[in-house]
């Protein structure tokens, strides 16, 4: 297992994240974060305390991939939102964005629920991956198309707890 981003690195960068929130958000209205289990519940509770926004917690279950490294290519909701999001601010937050199928899918869902803005935030992009376009608004690390442990993303549901984003080895 190799480092690829140290737990400091992270931390320094969900900061500035958070601060682009409080400049993007400055009404002082609800912002929803609507994290995307299991992978972004990590990045989602350090990005809601790096920002001042009045933000509100929110999960969605969404399966893209089985128990292994590769997609299955098949996209569906697992948990549904417990309220209504319409009229409100969104940001979905994501752990990774790779063929961005799993995204795409959840914009347009968002979309039906009428919220008063939408955006993406996602703590890792792989761009070389994309499959489907998505428009991402905040972007913790880009990196390269290696499979990745850690920080809430996991392999078979193993490494979700390690403090740094590491590459897992064949
Ligand atoms: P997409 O639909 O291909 O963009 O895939 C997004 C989902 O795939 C993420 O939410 C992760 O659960 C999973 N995923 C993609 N790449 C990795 C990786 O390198 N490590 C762990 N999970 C990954």
């Amino acid at each position: 297992m190799k480092v690829l981003i140290p737990a400091a690195k992270i931390q320094e960068r969900i900061a500035e994240l958070g601060a682009e929130i409080d400049r993007d958000y400055p009404g002082g209205e609800p912002v929803y974060l609507i994290g995307v289990l299991k992978g972004a519940c990590i990045f989602l509770a350090d990005l809601a305390r790096a920002t001042n926004v009045p933000a509100r917690i929110e999960f969605i279950g969404i399966s893209s991939y089985g128990k292994g490294k590769s997609s299955s290519g098949e996209v569906k909701v697992t948990k549904d939102l417990d309220v209504s999001v319409e009229g409100h601010h969104v940001i979905i937050v994501e752990d990774i964005l790779d063929t961005g199928l799993t995204l795409s899918y959840l914009v347009k869902l968002m979309a039906q629920r009428k919220p008063k803005t939408l955006r993406i935030a996602t703590f890792l992009d792989k761009p070389d991956r994309r499959q489907s376009p998505v428009q991402v608004n905040y972007v913790g690390f880009k990196i390269p198309d290696e499979f990745v442990i850690g920080y809430g993303l996991d392999y078979a549901e193993d490494y979700r707890n390690l403090k740094d984003v590491c590459v897992l080895s064949q």
